[in-house]
């Protein structure tokens, strides 16, 4: 779980992202989903646990004008890095994926890869970032990690403290925002899980015209109620990962509050993560950086 696979920034992958896997990503283009459908791609990227599944659902909504097709959400934006994804005789995106792809005009991705191991985000390849404050992230990956059967089972402590050095799988928080950060440019749309929090409808607006999809007033309210917490979670068992073995009683979507980093960050583990950021930016917070601790 820690440093299963290495890349050239050497950030711990998944051990299912293999390095044939990653060279067929970053040499993408829309001919590796179907040579004959010049389609645009959305990548939806993040550091895991930032809102990765809540961003795909409002993509998936947002590009099928509020269809009902969803069966799951993988099925519609499958996970990037993982050899599953890819065709093992022709190096090619699963062909299982192009009929929903029609479905939404589209191929969409989701993906916890930096900038660098990925196409260019150019011409008709764009990219949603989405981010999250560090003390709900850790929080929520621990979670994550730890009621997998045979996941992580160190305490939180000795969790963050791999954390901060960059051990656990893709690496160093701050250096995953950084680098998209740095790389964005017109196609990368940044959001942050606190302003989609604090105003959904907005934000999903902000997707439609950053895609200049358009959508109508009417259609972002009819989709909201369907992407909130309690909406998806009414339809949970088409957002809960289906490759991962959950301990009983796990939910994926678990709390979804802005702050539920309390929980576990006290003041010694806050004085860590203060310290990785700083260190990131030789010891002064940049002017676009959101989260001042
Ligand atoms: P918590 O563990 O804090 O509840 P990702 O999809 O990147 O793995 O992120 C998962 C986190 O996003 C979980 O956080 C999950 O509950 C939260 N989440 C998922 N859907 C959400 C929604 N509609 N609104 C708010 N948070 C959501």
């Amino acid at each position: 779980m820690t440093d299963s696979n290495s890349t050239t920034e050497s950030i711990p992958l998944l051990d299912i992202s293999s390095k044939r896997t990653l060279g067929l990503c970053q040499s993408y283009s829309y001919r590796s989903v179907d040579p004959s459908k010049h389609r645009p791609t959305i990548f939806i990227a993040s550091y895991p646990k930032s809102g990765t599944t809540w961003s795909q659902a409002i993509l998936y909504y947002l590009l099928s004008n509020n269809a009902e097709a969803l069966d799951h959400i993988s099925s519609y934006s499958p996970f990037y890095e993982v050899d599953k994804t890819w065709d093992e005789h022709t190096g090619s995106i699963h062909p299982k994926y192009a009929a929903n792809f029609d479905i939404i005009g589209h191929n969409v991705f989701n993906t916890h890869l930096l900038p660098s191991i990925m196409p260019k985000i150019e011409e008709d390849v764009y990219a949603i970032y989405v981010m999250r404050h560090p003390y709900d992230v850790i929080v929520s990956f621990y979670h994550h990690l730890t009621n997998q059967i045979d996941g992580y089972d160190g305490s939180f402590r000795e969790f963050l403290e791999l954390w901060v050095q960059g051990k656990i799988i893709y690496g160093k928080w701050v250096q995953h925002i950084r680098k998209w950060v740095e790389a964005a440019n017109s196609h990368v749309l940044i959001l942050r899980y606190e302003d989609m929090k604090a105003d959904i409808f907005k934000s999903i607006k902000r997707i439609s015209e950053f895609l200049k999809l358009d959508r109508s007033d009417e259609i972002i309210s009819a989709i909201v109620p369907k992407i909130t917490f309690d909406g998806m979670k009414k339809d949970k068992e088409k957002y809960q990962p289906v490759s991962v073995a959950w301990k009983e009683g796990h939910e994926f979507l678990r709390k979804g509050e802005v702050g539920d980093g309390a929980t576990l960050v006290g003041p010694e583990e806050a004085a860590l993560i203060r310290e990785m950021i700083l260190s990131e930016f030789n010891g002064e917070y940049p002017e676009w950086f959101p989260y001042k601790l």
